[in-house]
């Protein structure tokens, strides 16, 4: 059982992230995706960048954690969800873009390598994959849960033939440039 299968955690996370959301990051996709446009969220928690991709984008939220799926099905009873680890991404379906913002960080590296063959797997043509870091070097845990902090050239490390890079931008989201952004195109000879 990991840290968000518990209700107890996720309501702890909901009031920590009061007062954040993804809007930037979501404007970046609005930037370069027509309206209308396919988007799966990965990891997508208590919902809040969910909502504002669902403003431009035919959204389909996805999480790990059925209790945070559970929470958003109560207020969002026709919304289109799926149980997903981002690691495996195990649906038929595909997108024209895969989103995360604060998600992948706590996949090993080797399971990020592995999301982002997956994540070219599940995109249509030169999809766009958009993902958000916390900016840093090393690996630590809290709560049993891993943090992996990256550089844009850890990163590009780790991004294989499957992607291009579009854009990997620092940003601040509670310290002076803690976090950064990364976007990809699925390549068409990956
Ligand atoms: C730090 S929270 C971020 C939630 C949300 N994206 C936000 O910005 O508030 C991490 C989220 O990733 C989910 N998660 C962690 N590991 C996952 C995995 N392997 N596959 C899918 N979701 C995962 C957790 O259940 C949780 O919802």
């Amino acid at each position: 059982m990991g840290y968000y299968d518990e209700e107890e955690n996720v309501e702890s996370y909901v009031r920590m992230a009061e007062g954040y959301d993804g809007r930037e990051l979501v404007d970046e996709l609005r930037k370069r995706l027509a309206p209308g446009s396919t988007v799966l969220e990965l990891g997508m928690g208590p919902g809040k960048d969910l909502a504002l991709l669902a403003e431009a984008f035919a959204a389909t939220g996805s999480d790990r954690s059925e209790a945070f799926l559970r929470r958003y099905r109560r207020d969002h009873p026709d919304a289109d969800l799926l149980r997903l680890d981002a690691v495996t991404l195990e649906t038929e379906r595909r997108f024209d873009a895969i989103y995360s913002n604060k998600v992948l960080h706590h996949l090993r590296v080797d399971e990020l390598r592995l999301s982002f063959r997956r994540q070219a797997a599940r995109l249509n043509g030169n999809g766009l994959a958009l993902h958000s870091f916390w900016h840093g070097e090393g690996v630590e845990e809290k709560h049993g849960l891993r943090f992996t902090y990256y550089t844009g050239a850890s990163l590009a490390g780790v991004v294989g033939p499957e992607f291009e890079t579009v854009a990997c931008v620092r940003y601040t989201e509670i310290d002076e440039g803690d976090s950064l952004w990364l976007l990809l195109r699925r390549s068409s000879c990956g």
